[in-house]
């Protein structure tokens, strides 16, 4: 059965740009992201490479570490960093995984055979600290991902993870977020002293309580 979200993420033992690694052991107590790409030197997969590169810092604010992950081997993945480098003006600054036997990618069902029975679709995979995955995003070959939305998520997902609140659609950090409907008014008044605005009984509005 496919992953799914609440599901420890697969631990396992690789061969990446950075050195051999054991995955769970290589996320420590953070957060963590897994992306696979289809293919090396292939030009989406290079665009989303360098910009991932660019906004490392974006994710290391956030406690979040970042690795990729291709079918192709690590030696590919070094050729390749040069050409990343070279035309997205960013060098790479972690770690890519080798699965040439696809071993990984077969873990995290992240080859859809009816889409193509040999390269990966741009599979996400946000995991948490206690190492669950709280989040997963798939799209085809054809289209990069938007690494503002990734960003964005994960920022909802930490701050959903430390309090009892939800956040409402096109939410970005600092926006009023919504107090989940399992807690009553009388709960969410020690909570959130300041009070709340409500639009309906279950539509309550408060300030983001990490901004
Ligand atoms: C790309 O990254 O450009 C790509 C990879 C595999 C199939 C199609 C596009």
């Amino acid at each position: 059965m496919a992953l799914q979200l609440g599901d420890v993420a697969p631990d396992f033992e690789a061969d990446t740009t950075e050195g051999r690694i054991r995955f769970h052991e290589w996320i420590g107590d953070g957060w963590a992201v897994l992306f696979s790409h289809p293919k090396d030197f292939t030009p989406v997969c290079t665009t989303e490479l360098g910009e991932v590169a660019k906004r490392k810092g974006e994710f290391d604010k956030r406690g979040v570490k970042v690795i990729g992950l291709s079918v192709d081997p690590v030696s590919d993945h070094e050729k390749w960093a040069g050409d990343i480098q070279e035309t997205q003006g960013a060098a790479l600054n972690y770690p890519l995984i080798g699965d040439p036997d696809r071993k990984i990618a077969g873990l995290y069902g992240m080859i859809h055979p009816n889409a193509d029975d040999t390269l990966t679709v741009r599979s996400v995979f946000v995991i948490g600290p206690d190492k669950k995955i709280k989040l997963t995003i798939t799209y085809p070959a054809s289209t990069g991902r938007n690494f503002d939305e990734i960003l964005r998520a994960i920022d909802s997902l930490q701050l959903t993870g430390r309090h009892q609140v939800a956040t409402p659609v096109n939410w970005k950090h600092g926006e009023d977020v919504i107090i989940v409907p399992s807690l009553s008014d009388d709960e969410a008044r020690k909570k959130f002293p300041d009070g709340w605005k409500a639009l309906k009984p279950y539509l309550r509005l408060v300030k983001d309580p990490s901004a």
